[in-house]
């Protein structure tokens, strides 16, 4: 049995892992200071089963204003996943909080992990560091060329993790998450939006012309490579957590329609300052070196997360 710290426990991939790890015989310390980007009702709400379980501990803390050596002690595994998500709300004056949620915030962990090295970090990236990549499905060493502020702040992340490891040998991987979904997803995620708008019959807005792709990820699937990067990553490494497939947004509408049995009425808008316009995950390192096969399929993931939000609204 492992200890194991998972900071943004109350988020949507955050609490997912946390109830795996429970689920898998591991004791969990949970941090999360909810941040208002969503409301705090709905991350409350993900931490229900959790705080029923014995082997949970929950602390309301801000990273940034905590001292961290009390969590970080005797524990084997911190998975970072606290942060500041969202790419296009990460212009203007909201890029504060990128910098401070992201930046600042991970500095604090690594600081913390320094004084008591744990077995291994899990740092949550993202695919958003890759921008306007240059070949699809991008392989982790392609050149990272962010187009949103987020991405930069996600990739100075990254640096800092690579410098702790480099200079302090502390046991950090990456892993970068691609577009995840499923029950609980993040209400400014575009699932959450289109399902919520089609279960209440009003016109679904799309950002371009609907033909952009994203490698979505099943969010169990995503759990679980993070999970494996804890148990084999290799110090240093990053790893792709890509769901294998790249769909666009026209067919997710479609596979929507299916799901529902009705049309949905959509509306194209001009595309988004930030907003990549391909993603997909060449997922290869992964599969070799973690053993990461992601099952979920658009099909299922797209109708469990369609039952827990009809399930929300009654
Ligand atoms: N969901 C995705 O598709 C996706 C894709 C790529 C990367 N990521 C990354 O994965 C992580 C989890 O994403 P998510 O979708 O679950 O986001 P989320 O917003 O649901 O969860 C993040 C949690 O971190 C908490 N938090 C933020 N700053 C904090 C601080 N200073 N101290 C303590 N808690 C803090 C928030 O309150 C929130 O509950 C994030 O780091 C995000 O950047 C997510």
């Amino acid at each position: 049995m492992a200890t194991c710290l998972v900071t943004g426990v109350a988020g949507f991939v955050g609490s997912h892992l946390a109830e795996r790890l429970i689920a898998d015989g591991h004791a969990v310390i949970g941090v999360d200071c909810f941040t208002d980007y969503y409301a705090r009702a709905l991350k409350e709400r993900n931490l229900v089963s959790l705080r029923r379980e014995a082997r949970f501990q929950f602390s309301e803390a801000d990273l940034v204003a905590t001292d961290l050596a009390g969590l970080v002690r005797d524990v084997n595994w911190i998975f970072h996943l606290a942060g500041q998500a969202g790419v296009r709300a990460s212009w203007g004056k909201s890029f504060d909080a990128y910098t401070r949620n992201n930046l600042l915030a991970t500095q604090m962990v690594l600081e913390a992990a320094k004084q008591h090295p744990p077995e291994k970090i899990v740092f949550a990236s993202s695919s958003s560091i890759y921008g306007d990549a240059e070949t699809l499905p991008t392989f982790e060493d392609a050149p990272p060329q962010p187009v949103s502020p987020y991405g930069v702040t996600k990739l100075a992340c990254e640096h800092l993790c690579r410098l702790y490891t480099r200079n302090y040998n502390l046991p950090i991987v990456t892993v970068r998450f691609f577009t995840v979904y499923g029950p609980r997803q993040r209400p400014d995620m575009a699932f959450t939006r289109f399902i919520r708008a089609a279960l209440e019959n009003r016109e679904i807005a799309i950002f371009g012309d609907g033909e952009q792709t994203r490698d979505f990820t099943f969010v169990a699937d995503t759990v679980d490579g993070t999970m494996r990067a804890a148990r084999a990553g290799a110090p240093g490494a990053i790893y792709n957590l890509g769901g294998g497939s790249r769909v666009s947004v026209n067919l997710v509408l479609r596979e929507l329609e299916t799901i529902l049995g009705k049309p949905v009425r959509v509306r194209y808008q001009a595309a988004q300052a930030g907003d990549a316009r391909d993603t997909a995950a060449d997922i290869r390192r992964a599969q070799t070196a973690l053993g990461f096969a992601p099952r979920g399929t658009l099909a299922t993931g797209l109708r469990a997360q369609v039952k827990w939000i009809t399930e929300q609204t009654q």
